[in-house]
């Protein structure tokens, strides 16, 4: 049974907006007001703004989750996504993506080059093929018969990382990820930041969509759990939805997001679903985990949002009716 803890939030929604969120509501016996958006990481504030555009305007939660998305793909700042993400081990930077919608329908691409939205063609991939996955060349080539232009994705300053990283070319990649903290955020563990960004709009439907150039310097042709429905992320429109970030290698092993969404199924909040997945992972990997970083985000049918991570540092970004930005820090298992 779905968690029906009540809590409130104030709305700036249109009146029919209003209603219908007080028509769900009503089902769910919460008053939350609708839509909402979640992101993984307090940097991506500024996706849930784009997405807001949509959601505020009483649009699609798909629209909004790949709108969302984009920007961080676009932003040559962010490292781990899109324009300006690490490269391989080689120098390639290879993107990993999917979405899914309120229908049921997923689409994927992995390890895609020189396509600065590999969200939107993993949205094409969902509506205009009659596949869930498309990889490499031909998602490439996918992409550019749908009309996305071939760019350059490694900016000057991540091929100046890149280089660096070759002067010990250190492999590892849990050493890669620890020389790499010390180098975008000292004194943190977190180095790997994913955009997984879940949103219910003013209908009531959820989608969600996940993009990353992966782990940094990994081997070429190496697949995270970003574009993996399952893993990545999972919706189901009747129960919740749910993303991670973070070591994809971990998130798969344990299909990670279906995992939150399960747990939510049967009756668990957000918050302690997104626990459930994170503890059943340390069980299965003890050891290997205390120096990387996993965090899940969850939202269930209600409109309630939880998340938890393995370690420290993990932070989330969300807007809820009333519009406002609230960024928040997970609990996590590891207390050191
Ligand atoms: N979570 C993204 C990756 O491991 O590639």
């Amino acid at each position: 049974m779905i968690n029906r803890r009540k809590f409130l939030r104030h709305s700036v929604l249109s009146t029919g907006a209003i209603l219908l969120a007080q028509q769900l509501n009503a089902k769910s016996n919460l008053e939350v007001k609708l839509p909402l958006v979640i992101s993984t990481w307090a940097p991506n504030v500024k996706a849930n703004k784009a997405a807001w555009e949509i959601l505020s305007k009483s649009g699609r939660a798909l629209d909004a989750v790949e709108k969302g998305v984009m920007v961080v793909e676009a932003d040559p700042d962010d490292t781990s996504v899109g324009y300006g993400g690490l490269p391989d081990r080689d120098g390639n930077v290879t993107l990993d993506a999917c979405i899914m919608d309120e229908l049921g329908g997923n689409g994927s691409v992995m390890c895609i080059e020189n396509i600065m939205h590999p969200i939107s063609v993993a949205r094409l991939v969902m509506e205009k093929t009659p596949h869930v996955i498309l990889a490499g060349k031909g998602a490439f080539e996918f992409a550019i018969q749908q009309g996305f232009k071939k760019e350059n994705l490694l900016t000057a300053s991540s091929e100046k990382f890149w280089k660096e990283w070759l002067k010990t070319s250190m492999y590892n990649p849990m050493d890669t990820m620890k020389h790499m903290k010390q180098k975008r955020a000292p004194g943190s563990i977190d180095n790997h930041d994913t955009i997984g960004m879940l949103a219910m709009d003013v209908n009531g439907n959820l989608s969600g969509a996940c993009s990353t150039s992966g782990m940094a310097f990994k081997m070429k042709g190496r697949v995270g759990d970003s574009p993996i429905i399952g893993a990545g992320l999972f919706v189901d429109n009747e129960i919740g939805a749910a993303t991670a970030t973070g070591v994809g290698e971990e998130v798969i092993r344990i299909c990670g997001s279906h995992t939150v969404v399960e747990a939510m199924r049967y009756g668990k909040s957000p918050r302690e679903a997104c626990q459930i997945a994170v503890e059943r992972m340390y069980k299965l990997r003890k050891n290997n985990l205390n120096d990387m970083q996993i965090g899940f985000i969850a939202v269930n049918k209600s409109g309630e949002i939880g998340a938890f991570a393995l370690n420290e540092g993990f932070t989330y970004a969300y807007r809820l009716g009333d519009g406002i930005d609230v960024v928040k820090s997970a609990d996590f298992l590891l207390k050191k």
